[in-house]
């Protein structure tokens, strides 16, 4: 029947000419749902003579079946092009510069924190801890300086409200007391380092009201002066990274040490930038000496028997130092440019083999 043979053209045409997939299943909807115009035809066959029927039959049959297999054809074409489409738009063009990715940084505090750790990690110390909010008896009487002393003075402390019992907290003013607990807590011999926070009353471009100290103690039978001289010669060694560095030992006073000595390298400040090791200017790096004998006491030290040493260094300072940064305030706005600037990549980490420093 012609009428069959040209709604086939027609459907053929539109199938082909479908443009999306939703176009081509309205065109099915059309041809083959419930009163799609092929599916309306197949209707009429119920209504037909069997004779007649035997000749529409096969021949409406055909046409859904060659409809729907055009209409499948199509699908699959279109699917295949949508998916061109979709990967020619997605293509990555691997010769274009990398995108600059935002990454964090490590803080120049805690670079130099754990290269201090490592290098006397390496020496054989164990890293100890204390808290921020120390108790007054750690942080000063049992580092003999009792309660009326004048060097408590100098501390600037930041206490705590009064308890109860008129004792009052404070936020630890250095690492010293980490040597009070150590040795209340361990049986000599011990030689640990304590880096963290420490908090004073102070604030211009080299103070900070909370900055980084790391505190170092020895002690055993035999321990004497000269190795303190040793350690603190390999950590600035190893620290500012240069064969030799020139150092000098001043007498000073502290109360918790006798003899008491503040460490100075040498180096040289004429250019624009400090060079450690050699030249004929002096910087104070670390206040140190021999453990006095009335802590090891108070601190349950037998000290007929044991002697040590122990050593104090601004973290803070040793970053400004190494790194050549000026002023200490920015170390604590956390404004990412200056993070940016002065800050070290989270998978340079610093090693023993690898080097320190970038
Ligand atoms: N605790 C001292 C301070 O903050 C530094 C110090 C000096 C620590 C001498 C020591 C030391 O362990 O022996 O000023």
């Amino acid at each position: 029947m012609t009428d069959i043979a040209s709604l086939e053209r027609e459907l053929t045409e539109r199938i082909a000419a479908a443009g999306d997939e939703p176009a081509l299943e309205s065109l099915r909807v059309a041809a083959l749902g419930k009163k799609g115009s092929v599916s309306e035809l197949l209707k009429t066959l119920g209504g037909l003579s069997p004779d007649e029927r035997k000749i529409q039959g096969p021949l409406i049959n055909g046409l859904r079946d060659r409809v729907a297999e055009a209409i499948a054809t199509r699908k699959t074409a279109l699917e295949a092009g949508a998916l061109d489409a979709r990967l020619a738009q997605e293509r990555v063009d691997v010769t274009l510069p990398a995108p600059e990715i935002v990454r964090g940084t490590i803080h120049p505090v805690s670079q130099v924190q754990s290269e201090v750790t490592l290098i006397l990690a390496d020496l054989g110390f164990a890293v100890a801890e204390g808290p921020d909010v120390e108790s007054d008896d750690y942080n000063f009487t049992r580092l003999n300086m009792p309660a009326d002393h004048p060097a408590r003075q100098m501390h600037d402390t930041f206490y705590m409200k009064p308890q109860a019992d008129g004792t009052r907290s404070l936020l630890r003013t250095h690492t010293s007391p980490v040597q009070v607990r150590t040795m209340l807590s361990q049986k000599p011999p011990i030689r640990i380092i304590a880096p963290g926070r420490t908090y004073r009353c102070d604030s211009d471009a080299t103070h900070s009201p909370m900055f980084h100290q790391v505190e170092g103690l020895v002690i055993d039978e035999h321990t004497h002066l000269g190795y303190l001289k040793w350690v603190l010669e390999e950590l600035c060694k190893a620290f500012f990274e240069v064969p030799n560095v020139g150092m000098r030992f001043r007498p000073s006073h502290f109360p918790f040490t006798e003899p008491s000595l503040e460490v100075d390298i040498q180096c040289d400040r004429s250019g624009a930038q400090i060079k450690f090791g050699e030249g004929k200017d002096w910087l104070e790096i670390a206040g140190a000496g021999m453990v006095h004998p009335r802590v090891l006491e108070m601190c349950g030290v037998d000290p007929e028997i044991y002697q040590g040493f122990a050593f104090g260094m601004g973290i803070d300072r040793l970053a400004m130092l190494k790194y050549g940064i000026p002023d200490l305030r920015p170390f604590f706005d956390s404004d990412v440019r200056w993070l940016r600037h002065y800050g070290f990549g989270a998978f340079d980490a610093p090693s023993i083999d690898g080097g320190l420093s970038r």
